[in-house]
């Protein structure tokens, strides 16, 4: 692979953690191995300033916030920290501090604990809670000020009278340990499902859409800075900052300290690592930022993450033990991946029984065979994985582990093509196992959203013989469903519902829902804006495919394999024969790119844009929104339930669009990203 290529597929890894970690709250990896991989693309970045582009994972921030809720622009970006490891990465940190602000001594810093929890920010009106939002990806957050409204921690009110008119409060959502054991318990004794630890707890807590189900979780907020530029009569220092909002009624973290120089940070470090175990919260390193504010600016930052701050982390939580077994899961795409069944450990706060092998090489690689004793680790909420063996305790009866030549589910042959350190089955949707993962794909919250759709009822599904493709499940019936275990007649016409529900969707969740290979939900957003309609998409040849944002040859060479499968091609066909409908429109090259001097009208509930939000993004890009539809309009936008407005715009042969083809004009008009 050379440097162009690695740096490609270096975005792409990294996309599809981040998307996991940020978007889904599901990460595959460890965050010392996203953390590798980002560093390895930044150093390559660094060498190679000529492969540097705008959409590399390094230029942003994060990842694109969830639907559901309305979104948020912050008015300063959310950024994130770069992280430091060892000592020599903090004395590195502190050496390029000194030398960008010239210091002719120490420099002072505020140090304070790295909380793991989830980032939101807090807008304040006359010291009155008015906005809460989420991080999201930096740049746009979700509005979840209902949610936290709900947290006891949190100020409705500022304390005191000595507050800017205007003030954005950001720190972190956790959970206290001690709250998370209740929460478990409550759970358990109610027959829910158990949070894995408390970072996952929040984060499923204030992503609750029913408000008053995140108000019954103890949820708790630390204030760790502002987002707002200094001005007269307000602190100048960061830990100035952090007085003034302990002393308007924020909490603040207690282990606060403000230190001078590399043995000051140094020393922080590994005092808060004794204490961290009896601290009532997790964290998962230290922050330290220059504490003078004027030196932060002049610092500056570098696209992603400030100059003038660092997350100092702890190393990650390890512990021994037996590795019994090593078994194959066979995934939606025929990957098979060896898990390894561990005996029951204890580690990062919860007991871990499977870890992930990735694939045989990393095996090989670690030489890890079954009977071995392995040390597990498990960072932050990550799957946990393997991450050396003990050689000396190998006993005699250790065996080597020898991934099978054909598939375990369906006996399909096992192929593994040159370039790809997976092993795939080949039986396709042959495979029960990829038709169920297809299947649960298809019906997942993101793609048709089918709820109550669940593996166990798939899995019955698929062994019956009752559901083959997707379409299958349009033709399902009640007295079916009755015949299958432990399902009630109410749970099988709720489910017959939410199938006749799910009929009605977008051409990017239907995208998004046929499982092409390296098409996840942001890429099948891109598709679905650029081609307008599915049949362009299906009769794209690779060239026009690269045109479309973020699809580079692979992503490309995926979706004509895909197209070009003549039972994928009938599935759709299926399906739309089914009765599965979304609107289509005109590709966005023929819509035209201005947004400027153009008049918008809006109609009818968007799904994710308030109306006013909609108007002033429109307003911000130069276009006019008007009230009436006339031969002047140029644009309607209609959401759910829209009425006369559309009506009329039909008759006098307005271009109608969707919120989502809106924010494609308004991103193409912002960063000419559309051809
Ligand atoms: S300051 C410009 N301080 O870490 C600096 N962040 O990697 C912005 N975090 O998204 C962040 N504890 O969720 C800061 N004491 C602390 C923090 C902290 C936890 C999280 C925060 C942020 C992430 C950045």
């Amino acid at each position: 692979m050379n440097t162009s290529e690695r740096v490609r597929s270096l975005r792409t890894e990294i996309e599809k953690h981040s998307y996991q970690y940020y978007v889904l709250d599901a990460p595959l990896i460890p965050d010392a191995d996203y953390d590798h991989l980002f560093r390895e693309l930044q150093a390559l970045e660094a060498e190679h300033p000529e492969l540097l582009s705008g959409d590399s994972p390094t230029q942003r921030v994060g990842a694109a916030p969830l639907p559901e809720f309305g979104s948020v622009t912050h008015a300063l970006p959310m950024l994130s920290l770069n992280n430091a490891f060892s000592d020599q990465e903090v004395a590195a940190f502190d050496r390029r501090v000194r030398e960008g602000l010239a210091a002719e001594g120490e420099v002072d810093y505020a140090a304070e604990p790295k909380f793991d929890g989830l980032a939101v920010s807090l807008s304040y009106a006359m010291g009155v809670l008015v906005r809460g939002a989420t991080r999201g990806d930096g740049t746009t957050g979700e509005d979840v000020t209902a949610n936290l409204r709900t947290l006891r921690s949190i100020p409705l009110r500022l304390m005191g009278s000595d507050w800017p008119p205007l003030l954005e409060v950001r720190g972190e959502v956790l959970l206290w340990r001690r709250d998370f054991e209740r929460l478990n318990e409550r759970q358990r004794g109610q027959g829910d499902k158990e949070f894995v630890n408390p970072r996952n707890a929040a984060a499923g807590s204030l992503r609750q859409l029913d408000p008053r189900v995140t108000a019954r979780r103890p949820l708790r907020f630390f204030a760790y800075g502002v987002g707002f530029e200094p001005g007269a009569g307000l602190p100048a220092t960061h830990s100035g900052w952090l007085e003034r909002l302990a002393g308007w009624g924020f909490p603040v973290a207690g282990e606060r300290r403000r230190v001078t120089g590399l043995a000051g940070l140094l020393g922080y470090h590994e005092e808060m690592s004794h204490r961290r175990a009896q601290l009532a919260y997790d964290i998962d390193g230290v922050v330290y930022k220059v504490d003078d504010l004027a030196a932060q600016e002049r610092l500056g930052f570098v696209s992603r993450a400030p100059r003038f701050a660092l997350a100092h982390k702890f190393p990650a939580e390890e512990a021994m033990t037996e590795l019994l077994e090593i078994s194959i899961q066979v995934g939606r795409t025929g990957a098979l991946t060896p898990v390894a069944r561990l005996a029951p450990v204890f580690v990062g706060g919860v007991t871990v029984t499977n870890a992930t092998l990735h694939n045989e090489d990393e095996i090989r690689r670690k030489d890890v065979r079954i009977g071995d004793t392995v040390v597990v680790r498990r960072a932050g909420d990550v799957i946990p994985e393997i991450v050396r063996i003990l050689p000396e305790k190998r006993p005699l009866s250790a065996r080597e582990f020898i991934l099978p030549k054909a598939c375990p589910v369906c006996g399909s042959n096992v192929v593994r093509s040159s370039d790809e350190a997976v092993a795939r089955c080949s039986g396709g949707l042959y495979c029960p196992a990829q038709r169920k993962q297809a299947l649960l794909h298809f019906a997942s919250r993101r793609a048709l959203d089918i709820e109550g759709l669940g593996d166990k009822l798939v899995d019955q599904l698929v062994d019956s013989a009752i559901v083959r493709t997707p379409a299958d499940l349009y033709r399902l019936g009640l007295l079916a469903l009755a015949g299958l275990e432990r399902m009630a007649e109410k749970s099988a016409s709720n489910l017959l519902a939410a199938i006749e529900k799910s009929k009605q969707t977008t051409l990017a969740r239907f995208i998004y829902a046929l499982g092409m290979r390296n098409v996840g939900e942001a890429t099948a957003r891109d598709l679905a804006r650029h081609f307008g309609r599915l049949d362009r998409l299906l009769a794209a040849d690779e060239a026009q495919l690269i045109q479309v944002p973020d699809v580079g040859p692979i992503v490309a060479q995926s979706i004509r394999q895909f197209c070009n499968e003549s039972h994928n091609v009938e599935a759709i066909e299926q399906l739309r024969a089914a009765g599965v409908v979304w609107s289509e429109g005109e590709p966005l090259a023929v819509i035209g790119r201005a947004v400027a001097g153009k008049v918008f009208v809006l109609t009818g509930t968007l799904p994710s844009l308030t109306r006013e939000a909609a108007k002033q993004m429109v307003e911000a890009a130069g276009g006019k929104v008007s009230g009436s539809v006339s031969k002047k309009t140029d644009f309607v936008v209609a959401g759910a339930d829209a009425g006369s407005k559309l009506d009329r715009a039909r008759l006098l042969g307005v271009q109608i669009i969707d919120e989502g083809r809106l924010l494609a004009l308004l991103n193409a008009t912002g960063e000419g990203a559309v051809p």
